[in-house]
């Protein structure tokens, strides 16, 4: 079993939780996720891990309510325990010095994107961090990324947080500024790193996506996690989650994300009616 140590919603239906997995935490690099189980009756559901302490032995993941699972684990409190914590899985982030870099996060990937900023800004890289949000009350980590960051910058869809606009635009300023973007990370909702990833081809800037399709076992073996990329394909899990966002073909991954949607919801459903009480 897993402790959780810390619980603390960061905006709405966006939780941080620090769990007490010392082996995690001792191997634990930027870019990498762990595969969670609730407890002996629940999926497995991979998610990104967004910090860690070496020394108190502590991982830290930032979750998005979305489906059952994630409902289920957002009832979970500090002193609760997890079934299974898996991890570290994934090939780490490649952390090299290659000039100027923008790391780019929206909903899970605000928190997500910091230890890949901190390791490039180790490593000697100047890091523009952007964040998105639909609206200013879904930021949180703010102070978190200006301090890994030489430059950090907020925009929201409806412009509560000037300026108004998306990731992809504030790009576009960038480069239309005259200032010079080597390399684009982006981690966060399957359209943003699709949009950044088509703004960013025209302009000739590398973008690296972190791919969160759909994983059952996370090692391989059993297919769920199936991507093209350039034609060929990949399984995200052992592959990745890095790519080259300019070569995912992002429409077989929206369509094999939205596979099992009417399941998704009836799940929700029969969860949220059987246990109305303790959400309410
Ligand atoms: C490598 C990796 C890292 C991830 N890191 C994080 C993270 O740090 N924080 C976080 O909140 N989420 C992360 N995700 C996404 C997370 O795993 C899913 O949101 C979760 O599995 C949903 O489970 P559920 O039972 O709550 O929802 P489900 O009932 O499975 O799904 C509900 C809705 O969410 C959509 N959905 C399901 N799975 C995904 C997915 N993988 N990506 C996008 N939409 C999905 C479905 O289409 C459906 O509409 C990551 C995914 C991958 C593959
Ligand atoms: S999750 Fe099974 S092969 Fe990747």
């Amino acid at each position: 079993m897993f402790k959780i140590l810390v619980k603390q919603e960061l905006a709405p239906n966006i939780h941080l939780v620090k769990i007490a997995a010392s082996g995690i935490a001792k191997k634990a690099q930027p870019g990498q996720f762990v595969i969670i189980i609730l407890d002996e009756k629940g999926e497995k559901i991979p998610l990104t891990i967004a910090d860690w302490d070496r020394k108190e032995g502590s991982i830290t993941i930032v979750f998005m309510e979305v489906g059952t699972t994630t409902h289920r684990f957002a009832t979970l409190n500090a002193g609760d325990s997890i079934e299974s914590v898996v991890g570290p899985l994934g090939i780490p982030a490649h952390i090299d010095k290659i000039g100027t870099l923008a790391c780019v996060g929206g909903c899970y990937g605000i928190a997500a994107i910091m230890p890949i900023a901190r390791a490039m800004k180790e490593a000697g890289n100047k890091v523009i961090t952007i964040i998105e949000a639909r609206s200013k009350y879904l930021l949180y980590w703010e102070d978190e990324l200006r301090k890994v960051s030489d430059q950090f910058l907020v925009t929201t869809g409806d412009g509560s947080h000037a300026p108004q606009g998306w990731i992809s635009d504030r790009i576009n300023q960038i480069v239309d500024e005259g200032d010079k973007i080597d390399l684009v990370f982006a981690i966060g909702c399957t359209y943003m790193m699709k949009t950044c990833s088509e703004a960013t081809k025209p302009l000739g800037i590398k973008t690296i996506v972190h791919l969160n399709s759909i994983m059952v076992d996370g090692t391989g073996m059993c297919g769920c996690c199936r991507v093209s990329v350039g034609g060929t394909t990949k399984f995200a899990c052992v592959d990745g989650p890095e790519f080259d966002g300019h070569q995912v073909d992002w429409d077989i991954l929206l369509t094999r994300q939205k596979g099992y949607q009417d399941e998704e919801i009836r799940s929700l459903h029969e969860w949220e009616s059987k246990n109305w009480r303790r959400i309410n």
